[in-house]
């Protein structure tokens, strides 16, 4: 018998100048901390919009790193308690969203960000008014944030149900000033966690929903992805695909293409979205091994005729990065090994083992 359950408690506000209509409704109490990262917030117009909105008291954060660490969070937080902040509005892609989130939880428990991977918190995080300028993540959705750890060598979620931000203004005006290699990472991102969702060992009829309904959305922009033509409605579906790809993800987590993605991030500077679509392909191959008529319904919506266009379609959006890693082979092994060790590898269908990791891993980067 089927027995799946489905939390997403987020406000959904999705259209043109959702931001600006809200108006001093944006406001969820008396002083906000405005995270963002250097340069997308302002660049994207969100910024000025969110201060034309704000009747209210706010500081403004706007130090979040590329993928940030817990120190970046802990300043953040920090700055939240000193100004006696009571709620957060973050805007930007992955970072700012969920560095967002971690400050939130350290801004009212005194902890160091490892512990709340160890530990957990107590204390309910300031609730976030989450804004996203990129169509990728879906952190505006999620119960997640991803952090560097150093001290581990990669990039590590943390999860909570009190982490979904309690608004979402989903304006696609927001990544029109997106370069087009920042839209295909992203817009790759966004397709791992609708495709990785759909095909998790924790897929249930509620986030097949979203995930279906996703993938046919993104399936419709690969000719504009492919001519490198992005129109404002390319950029709203996208912009929807990645939403509903958030809401996959928040019930069934993600794969083993996210956990094979980290180190490329970490080691080797590949932007999040473009890590993870080196190893698609390969995932779908592998996969349909285990679900068959799962991986065949993926390539239906997207309208591909079979796992080899899957793979000239990577290949072609990636065309400057596929196989231009050099990685000695012990390092690929450290990395297969690493990865093995995720919850996200045991939520794959069939889950692979390290010398099938290591496989994939050589098939696509040596
Ligand atoms: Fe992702």
């Amino acid at each position: 018998m089927r027995e799946f359950s489905f939390f997403m408690p987020t406000k959904l506000v999705f259209g043109q100048d959702v931001v600006k209509k809200a108006g001093a409704g944006l406001a969820l109490g008396k002083k906000a901390l405005i995270v963002t990262g250097r340069s997308s917030a302002r660049l994207s117009g969100a910024l000025d919009d969110v201060l034309e909105a704000l009747s209210g008291e706010y500081v403004l954060f706007d130090r979040v790193e590329n993928n940030p660490t817990g120190e970046n969070c802990q300043e953040g937080a920090e700055l939240a308690r000193r100004e006696n902040c009571d709620y957060i509005i973050a805007i930007g892609g992955g970072s700012p969203l969920d560095a967002a989130k971690v400050m939130a939880v350290l801004a009212v428990n005194e902890k160091s960000p490892l512990e709340l991977y160890a530990q957990g918190w107590e204390k309910k995080p300031l609730p976030i008014v989450a804004i996203p300028t990129t169509a990728g993540t879906g952190s505006e959705v999620t119960p997640y944030a991803v952090l560097t750890i150093h001290e581990e060598e990669t990039k590590k979620g943390l999860g909570g149900p009190d982490l979904f931000p309690a608004v979402a203004y989903l304006d696609p005006r927001y990544t029109a000033s997106l370069p087009l290699q920042v839209t295909i990472d992203t817009a790759v991102d966004a397709l791992s966690h609708l495709v990785e969702g759909y095909l998790s060992n924790r897929a249930s009829s509620a986030s097949d929903l979203a995930a279906l309904q996703g993938i046919a959305v993104w399936g419709g922009v690969i000719p504009a992805l492919r001519s490198g033509d992005i129109s404002l409605q390319v950029r709203e579906d996208l912009l929807l695909a990645s939403m509903l790809g958030g809401i996959t993800i928040a019930q069934t987590g993600t794969t083993f293409v996210h956990a094979l993605g980290y180190p490329l991030t970490y080691f080797h500077d590949y932007p999040h979205g473009r890590a993870n679509g080196i190893f698609m392909a390969s995932y779908l191959e592998f996969t349909h091994a285990h679900a068959p008529e799962r991986v065949e319904m993926v390539l239906e919506l997207l309208d591909l005729p079979s796992l080899n266009a899957f793979r000239e379609l990577m290949n072609e959006l990636f065309a400057d990065y596929v196989g231009k890693l050099h990685v000695p082979e012990e390092r690929i092994r450290a990395y297969a090994e690493k990865a093995a060790q995720t919850k996200n590898v045991s939520y794959s269908r069939g889950t692979p083992s390290v010398e099938e990791l290591t496989e994939i891993l050589k098939e696509n980067i040596l």
